[in-house]
């Protein structure tokens, strides 16, 4: 079917940009035929909505519901977690989940994580730097954020391995742009096995002493105030597993090859490290690894003049949303020093990324550490394959060439 913005095409999911730019002037809420769905372009549009009480987080049970019975069956074990994940629920549900997942992700906790973040991206880089050349993601920029996701949930650093395909299986559903059969077995499968790995590990917590890590910290929560249920905890610990892996991966990937297409914001970058902070808002505002987040309408609402009838989806565009040039200046220039930097990379609202100190604090260790320690970085191939995916954008494979300084 002919579709303005089709992201099954390759050409699309490699640069949305321009159609984004031509969707944000001449239809900024435009009905996609491919998505059966609106999709919203404009940054003040997007941002209204994420915001917008009117519109549910919960996509996944109109999904269900519309399954034949049979096929609605043989997913329940994946409608059992994803039914209970914080970010496709809404008040009152989320509150409660959200408030409990706060108490182990705040500010303290996470610059705690600091040196070990250092000594995993040092490790990575020690074992990378001989070679001369690497794929950013495999070798990385995906074990990164698994190892330091392990260490915060408390489950071992030898299964982190398994993250990677567990993870694969699910994003393909969660953010898929085609509808595939298969891709509903994949995700069953990965997600049941992930349900056995977390409820046995859960199940082992309760039996054993209290421990100081994420799992420990919810299993407390629910055994004082029996607020969270067994389903709720491991499917609290899939989300932080899954939604803290591959977005965290993707922003090293899509930041450099963003910094490789702009070699003077190397050069700035390596003359002064001390950018980092504002240079990472920059790059997740640029490409953001979270591409888009998804809506259903509670009731009849208007955007840019469309009417948008109760349940219908709609697609909110982060990234058509980031380079808005009604909102940022020169939109479309990656400036490491931009100033006033509003970005929605992380959403906004309620739910809000939980994740993001993280991610900032494993995005400025792993770029510093990476320009320190390796020079004249190339890519290898310019035709990088992306991912099939609405959701999460990144390049499947990085090749990197480098010196190592
Ligand atoms: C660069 C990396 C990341 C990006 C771009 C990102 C982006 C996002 C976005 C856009 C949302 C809002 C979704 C919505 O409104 O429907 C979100 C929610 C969430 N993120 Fe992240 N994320 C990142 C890293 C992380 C990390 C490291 C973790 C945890 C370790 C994490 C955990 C979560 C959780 C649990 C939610 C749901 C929050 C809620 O619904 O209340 N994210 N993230």
């Amino acid at each position: 079917m002919n579709d303005v913005f089709d992201p099954r095409r390759p050409e699309v999911m490699a640069d949305p940009y321009p159609i984004f730019s031509a969707l944000r002037t001449t239809n900024p809420v435009y009905w996609s035929p491919v998505l059966k769905g609106w999709v919203l372009t404009r940054y003040a549009d997007v941002r209204t909505a994420l915001h917008d009480p009117k519109l549910s987080a919960d996509r996944i049970t109109p999904f269900m519901e519309s399954l034949p019975p049979a096929r609605r069956v043989a997913m329940s074990g994946l409608e059992r977690i994803l039914t209970r994940w914080a970010v496709f629920v809404d008040p009152p549900v989320h509150t409660r989940l959200r408030g409990l997942m706060n108490k182990a992700f705040t500010p303290r906790a996470i610059e705690k994580l600091r040196s070990r973040i250092g000594e995993i991206v040092d490790q990575l880089i020690d074992r990378i730097a001989p070679r001369g050349r690497m794929d950013l993601i495999a070798d990385f920029a995906y074990p990164l954020p698994a190892t330091v996701i392990a260490g915060m949930l408390g489950v071992p650093e030898k299964d982190v391995g398994r993250f990677k395909s567990w993870s694969d299986d699910l994003a393909a559903f969660v953010g898929g742009a085609q509808a595939t059969p298969q891709k509903y077995e994949r995700a069953c499968y990965g997600l049941s096995e992930m349900d056995a790995y977390f409820r046995a590990i859960v199940r082992d917590r309760r039996r054993s002493a209290p421990r100081d890590d994420v799992i420990g910290g919810l299993v407390a929560a629910e055994e004082g105030g029996r607020v969270l249920s067994e389903d709720e905890l491991v499917a609290t610990a899939v989300l932080i597993l899954f939604a803290g892996h591959e977005t965290t991966a993707n922003l090293i990937g899509n930041g450099m090859i963003a910094l490789l297409n702009h070699p003077d914001q190397i050069a700035k970058w390596r003359a002064r490290p001390e950018i980092a902070e504002s240079a990472v808002e920059e790059l997740l505002r640029y490409d953001s690894p979270a591409a888009s987040v998804t809506r259903v309408a509670k009731e009849v609402v208007t955007y840019g003049g469309r009417r948008i009838a109760a349940g219908d989806r709609m697609f909110l565009m982060i990234n058509a949303a980031n380079r808005d040039g009604e909102q940022f200046k020169d939109a479309d220039r990656l400036d490491l020093e931009r100033a006033d930097n509003r970005h929605i990379a992380f959403g906004y609202s309620a739910h809000y990324c939980i994740g993001a100190p993280l991610a900032r604090l494993e995005g400025e260790i792993a770029f510093t550490r990476l320009l320190a320690r390796l020079d004249n970085i190339e890519l290898e191939r310019s035709d990088l394959e992306w991912s099939d995916n609405l959701v999460l954008r990144g390049a499947k494979e990085i090749p990197l060439r480098f010196t190592a300084s």
